[in-house]
């Protein structure tokens, strides 16, 4: 597979995507307690306890790793910053040290020639927030406000773009409802206040920093691709409540002013008071919408309660995550927003990658196989009409893959947890050759 930058339409970005608690290293520059750093240490949670207190130490080698991504001939880097490390106790008295650390790294990308795309929340949550309900708490919108406003005060003269939420599913859903990432929650009401709050917060974020003057700002919102595992109707009324709740919810919130009944089935009697009325705040204009796609999942009608539903046995090839790869979704996602959401917005692919049991010593073929098929799903949605602008691999480097730590790889660039050298894998090359063409 080959690609040149001319097979996409011009102005089109390419870029690769990191964030900030898988890469910094959060025990240095006085950052605070985050609830990763606690959800961690308890035993059973994530892959041998492992966290991020020192991961790729980014915040070290910060400028050897930009000049990595200008040397692929990148267009725009994806990075976040944390709340932890520039508000340790999540509101109050901000870490200067944090905030020279974001303003650098922002210069350091000006003067190589990349464009800065920065992401308000990838995750660490700070302690001090959690310990009072985090996304559960009515009060998250103003924490997270006044959080945009610090960060955004000292960069938001120089980001290209901005985002408040990286993947308000995983934020809310995965991590409230099936307890796989910090705080680790089962629990069908924190899962539905978290869910409205994290677009609220979204929505407040926006308007300060429209209010700061920034433009080209967005969403960003990950997506699997759901089908039935069967024709019966129970099986498709399955893979629809799916869809509803991993896809549509945060959709129709942002673009539509609605929920999907199917979703208002289940969480309906737990939502906070007066939620309908959040709608105009939720929905503030936004000039793009980022979509992050891995996967699809098959899925079957399960008796019990809402959302009655389970996974299938996959058909295709799996990743190291155990992931089906599945280019049409990305293909179809693209598609169907545009014709469904959001119209002429401009759509990018923030996040797109696999995880593989890399060696430094072999060349990832899997890897640049699965980028190249997807990067033809995009291709195919654009040629149906689709406004991509842009696409992200995920990820830069090896990193802290949350609750299955450092085992899964998905970097262009191998990292040896042990001396934290960074080396450059047969993808990162071929990438290279594809922006370079
Ligand atoms: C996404 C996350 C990112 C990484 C990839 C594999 O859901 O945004 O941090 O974990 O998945």
């Amino acid at each position: 597979m080959q690609f040149a930058r001319a097979d996409f339409p011009e102005g089109f970005l390419f870029g690769v995507a990191t964030s900030s608690y898988q890469i910094e290293g959060h025990r240095f520059g006085g950052a605070g307690l985050t609830h990763w750093d606690s959800f961690a240490a308890t035993p059973g949670n994530v892959v041998r306890a492992e966290h991020g207190a020192v991961a790729c130490d980014h915040y070290h080698r910060w400028a050897e790793d930009l000049d990595l991504i200008a040397a692929m001939g990148a267009d725009v880097y994806r990075f976040s910053t944390s709340w932890a490390r520039v508000l340790p106790e999540g509101t109050g008295q901000p870490n200067a040290e944090g905030l020279d650390f974001y303003d650098r790294l922002v210069d350091g990308m000006l003067a190589r020639g990349l464009k800065p795309a920065a992401t308000l929340y990838h995750w660490e949550l700070p302690q001090a927030l959690a310990d009072m309900g985090g996304w559960r708490n009515a009060d998250m919108p103003d924490w997270f406000a006044d959080y945009t406003h610090l960060v955004m005060s000292r960069i938001g003269d120089r980001v290209w773009s901005a985002a408040p939420i990286n993947e308000p599913w995983c934020v809310s859903w995965l991590s409230h409802f099936e307890g796989v990432h910090a705080p680790g929650l089962r629990d069908i009401r924190a899962a539905a206040r978290a869910m409205h709050h994290v677009l609220l917060s979204h929505g407040r974020s926006i308007a300060v920093m429209r209010d700061l003057g920034m433009q080209n700002l967005g969403a960003v919102c990950n997506f699997e691709w759901a089908e039935p595992a069967s024709d019966s109707p129970e099986d498709i009324a399955a893979a629809n409540r799916y869809d509803a709740i991993y896809n549509r919810f945060f959709l129709g919130g942002l673009f539509k002013g609605a929920y999907p009944a199917e979703v208002l089935a289940g969480l309906g009697p737990h939502l906070p008071k007066g939620w309908e009325d959040d709608f105009p705040t939720i929905m503030a204009p936004l000039d793009w919408l980022g979509l992050n796609y891995y996967t699809r999942k098959l899925v079957r009608h399960k008796d019990g309660p809402w959302p009655s539903y389970a996974e299938a046995p996959t058909r295709l090839p799996l990743t190291q995550m155990g992931w089906e790869i599945y280019p049409d979704g990305l293909r179809d996602f693209l598609i169907r927003t545009a014709r469904d959401y959001t119209g002429a917005l401009p759509l990018f692919v923030t996040e797109n990658g696999m995880a593989n049991p890399d060696r430094v010593d072999q060349p990832d073929a899997a890897r640049i196989a699965y980028l190249g098929s997807h990067l033809q799903a995009v291709q195919g949605a654009i040629a149906t009409g689709a406004p991509v602008a842009g696409y992200f691999a995920w990820s830069l480097m090896d990193n802290y893959e949350w609750s299955l730590g450092y085992e899964k790889r998905f970097g262009l660039i191998h990292v040896d947890f042990e001396t934290l050298a960074r080396t450059p894998k047969a993808s990162y090359h071929a990438l290279a050759q594809w922006w370079r063409g």
